[in-house]
Parts: C-alpha cells; structure tokens; sequence
C-alpha cells in the first residue's frame, strides 16, 4: 500500500495531500509551493492551529491553483519535536496515525504523505517512523464481514505515496522500506489474533511457519504430538489433553553465522484459552483467542529477519501451540506432569497454563540450540493488567544487559515495558507438597510467580520474560494503535535483533 513517490507534490491527483507541520518554530515543511505555506501562516494567525499533537485542519484548493492538483490538502500537527530521538519517533508515528484517521473519515482512497523536513533526525528515521504509522493506523480487519450489512463495510487507503520533502531520497527509501517491513509484519500479527479459534489453530501456526521458511531460507521443524510423547513434553502435553485439536512446537531458525551469538525467542501460542477444568467465566471468556500473542509476535518478527537477514546473530524461535479446554481427558486439579528435562509440577491450577508448554519449549530449546540469550514472550497472567495497566508490557530477567537492550528496543518501537523483580521470595511461593513445583503461586505477584516458574527452566542462561497480557490488546491509546489486538512486540523483537550488535 507503501510507495515512494518521485512525482511531485503539485502533480499529485489523488484525495489527500498531507504535509506535516511541528509546534515550535522548527521549519518542517519547506515546500517552496507558497500556497501551503500562505495557508499554513494563516492558519497560525488564526490561532487555529499551531501544530500542537493532535491538532490537524484541511482545504480544498481551488482548481485554478497550479501548486496542487490533490483534492484536499491536510495538515497535522507534531507537537514540539522532543530532543530525544525515540520520543520524536513516536510524535511522527502519532501525527501519521492522526492523517489516517481523518482520511479514514473522508473515504480518502488515495493519498500523498509529505515527510517533514527540519525535524533534527536522519531522513530514515523520519520515513521509517512515518511508514510505521501509515501502515498501522491503516489497519482494519473485516475478513469476515460480507457486505451483508452496508454500514459495516470501512474504507482503507488503498495507494499511499511518501514523498521525501527535500529529504535526501536513497536515505528516506532505506527508511521507508524498513518501517514498512516491521510494520507490515506487526499487522499480520494482528490478524493472526483477530482470528477466532477455530479460525487459528496450532496447525496454521505450523503451516505459516513452513511458509514462512519455504519463501526465505529459513529452516523450520514442527515436533508433533507423537515426537513430544517420545521426547516427554508433559506439559504441552499435559494442556493439549481436554482439546480435540494436536498440539505442536514450531521452530524457525535463521542462521547467520557460526562465530555470531545465538538469541532465542519463545512465543506462547494458545489459540484458544477456556482455562481448562478451572474454567474461566463466560463473560469476556471470548478474547482468550487473543491467547496467542507471543507466539504470532515471535513468528512474525522471524518473517522480518528472514527477509533482512541482520549480521552479527543466530535467532532460534519456538512456539509451543495448544487449545487449553476442558475436554473428557482434561488434565484435572492436582494432576502432576513431568516436563521435558524431568522437573515435576503439580498442575493445582489448570488455568495457568502458559507457563506449562513455555517451560517444555524452554528447556527443550536451551538444552538443544544452546542460545547466548533467551527471550520469550507470553499473554502470562491478569496479575500485569492490575499491576502495570494495558500501557506497558511487563519485563522480568535475571541479565542486566540484556533488560536495557529490551527496554531500548520497546522505547525505539514506542512499546514501553517496565521491570518487575524475581528472588527467592518469591520462588518460594511456588514449592510443592507432592511435586518439584507447582503452577500456581498463591496470593499476591502473580506475574513474578509465574516468571519464577520459567526461571526454573533456564537454567544459566541469560533471560527475559515479556508479560504482553495488558499489551497485546487494547493496548493503551494512540492514533495509529485500534482497539483489538495491537500487534504488540513484534516491532520490539525486530530492533533487538536490528540493533544486537550495537548495544
Ligand atoms: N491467558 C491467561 C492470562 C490472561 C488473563 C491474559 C487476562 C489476558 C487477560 C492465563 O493463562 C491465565 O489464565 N492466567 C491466570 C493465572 C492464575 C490461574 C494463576 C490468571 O492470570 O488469572
Ligand atoms: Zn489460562
Ligand atoms: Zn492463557
């Protein structure tokens, strides 16, 4: 839907032009047109618009005006452009989301973006940020609406052309590509979380898996069920049993070079989550199909790194993927599994169980792959939502360097997460009468009991675990962000691995 443009802003013909403008006195739009910038210092002595965040107004040039052959012309506000670079990211990303919107509003079809000039950061950063939240904000799934109901049918941008505003074009090309590539991927996450469950299996993670490798030259295994009785997975095992449905493990591997470190991502991909024989209640018991976040965040963020092919790392991802229902052969309250690697667990809770199959996909993956680092990713516990909200993912991790290339990655994606602590205290909370562990932590830090859960499975390698429950949808509010699944840490995971080398 992205294209970079080399026409020029007064030959455009389409529906909406839009040009960018900051708050302060920060020349963005350098247009040598004066038709927008009479407009634009009419606007400012109205005192209309200043160009605060937020803040747009739009005309309709006159036919006999040769500066623009476009419809309308938009302009929206930056706000006072932030010194640091990672904020002034999100501003850009904001103001894109706030076009999109409007655009959205006037059916607009086909639309020229112009990039601002003088914001203080590299052309690329200023087309990746504005790629990112064209395409975002873009966002619209109606797979399943049929028409059958007129006023359910919305319009989305069909043609969206950047134009560089006099910023250097090889540069803003590179960016543009690289905003799109994530954001793009971020999108498929959602729809994979749009999809109901019977609409998004553990089969269709593997199948988009094999797809995924088949198109790149990434290596992708599944271990079904059989091979994981065989290699004494209990715990995927263990929650797989109440569903009609075969778990699978899917594992994507991207292979660099042999002297590079090796990361390893692990996504939880329970397409569906009743809570078991500890059964959810009925009401909102529907959004457990959004039980899969981490492992459609994982899977996606490797469709990036297939095509990108970053130097200086070796990624290995693993995506356990199971129903949790209650089923005939349901594994009960005070069932004991035994999971990959031999540690016990009494299951007192059938409902928590994303730390069951995370910790088979863990151990196996660590113990077979070997990974200089380990991060994995899962819509854990409600316990973060009372914590921390639906506006920062939760992070625990027992490596220092590795959390600030984390919170680096999410500030950079405008995903901010915050650190929760592990310690002993808190393991303890997990001890067993009759088990090694057991999968519920009792009263009080429910996302840190859960974490120390995985931590039993890690071992010495370095680890983080990112609680996307509040995260993965309804994500806290923003222009380019709608309500349903947000696509949560897909662009995270794509800056770890862009930026591993340089941290
Ligand atoms: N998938 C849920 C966590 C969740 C809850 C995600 C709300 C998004 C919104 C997880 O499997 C679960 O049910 N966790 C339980 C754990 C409890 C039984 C210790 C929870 O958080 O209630
Ligand atoms: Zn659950
Ligand atoms: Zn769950």
């Amino acid at each position: 839907m992205l294209k970079l443009s080399a026409k020029k802003t007064a030959g455009f013909a389409g529906d909406m032009l839009v040009y960018f403008l900051a708050e302060s006195g920060k020349k963005t739009v350098s247009s040598s047109r004066s038709a927008i910038r009479r407009s634009i210092r009419n606007a400012w002595k109205s005192g209309d618009f200043t160009g605060k965040t937020g803040e747009s107004y739009w005309f309709y040039p006159n036919s006999a005006d040769k500066d623009f052959s476009a419809r309308r012309v938009l302009v929206v506000g930056l706000g006072k452009l932030n010194e640091d670079e990672n904020l002034c990211r999100e501003q850009i990303r904001l103001a894109a989301g706030t076009a999109v919107s409007i655009a959205h509003r006037l059916k607009v079809q086909r639309l020229m973006a112009v990039l601002p000039e003088k914001t203080g950061l590299p052309a690329a950063t200023v087309a990746e940020s504005m790629a990112e939240g064209l395409i975002l904000s873009n966002y619209r799934f109606d797979k399943y609406k049929t028409g059958h109901k007129s006023e359910d049918i919305k319009v989305r941008i069909k043609q969206c052309l950047l134009h560089d505003g006099g910023l250097e074009h090889s540069r803003v090309r590179q960016g543009m590509n690289a905003g799109k590539r994530a954001a793009e991927a971020a999108c498929v996450a959602r729809n994979m979380a749009n999809e109901p469950g019977n609409g998004w299996t553990p089969a269709q993670f593997a199948q988009f898996a094999r797809d995924v490798a088949s198109a790149s030259d990434l290596s992708c295994r599944i271990i079904d069920k059989s091979a994981m009785k065989k290699l004494g997975m209990g715990g995927i095992l263990g929650v797989n049993q109440g569903s009609a449905l075969p778990p699978k493990l899917v594992i994507l591997k991207y292979k660099g070079a042999k002297k590079w470190p090796t990361l390893m991502l692990v996504g939880k991909g329970l397409t569906f989550d009743s809570g078991g024989i500890s059964l959810k209640p009925a009401a909102g018991m529907e959004d457990m199909k959004y039980d899969m976040c981490g492992g459609a965040a994982v899977i996606c963020a490797m469709q990036v790194i297939a095509k990108e092919r970053p130097k200086g790392i070796n990624v290995v991802a693993l995506i356990p993927a199971t129903e949790n229902l209650s089923g005939a052969s349901a594994i009960k309250p005070g069932d004991i599994i035994t999971h990959y690697g031999g540690i016990t667990s009494e299951v007192i809770n059938t409902d928590a169980e994303g730390r069951l199959i995370l910790a088979d996909a863990l151990a196996y993956g660590i113990k077979t792959y070997k990974p200089d680092a380990v991060v994995d990713l899962a819509t854990l516990t409600g316990a973060v939502i009372v914590g921390l909200g639906h506006h920062r993912t939760g992070l625990l991790s027992t490596d220092d360097e590795l959390v600030a290339k984390i919170l680096d990655a999410g500030e950079r994606a405008g995903e901010p997460l915050w650190r929760l602590p592990l310690g002993p205290e808190y393991s303890k909370q997990i001890n067993s009468k009759v088990a090694d562990i057991r999968n519920i932590g009792g009263k009080g830090g429910g996302t840190i009991t859960a974490a120390c859960y995985l931590q039993e499975f890690v071992g010495d390698t370095p680890w983080a675990h990112l609680d996307i429950a509040g995260t993965a949808w309804n994500f806290t509010e923003k222009s380019y962000v709608p309500k349903g699944p947000s696509g949560i840490a897909v662009r995270t995971l794509v800056n770890l691995v862009r930026n591993w080398k340089k941290n």
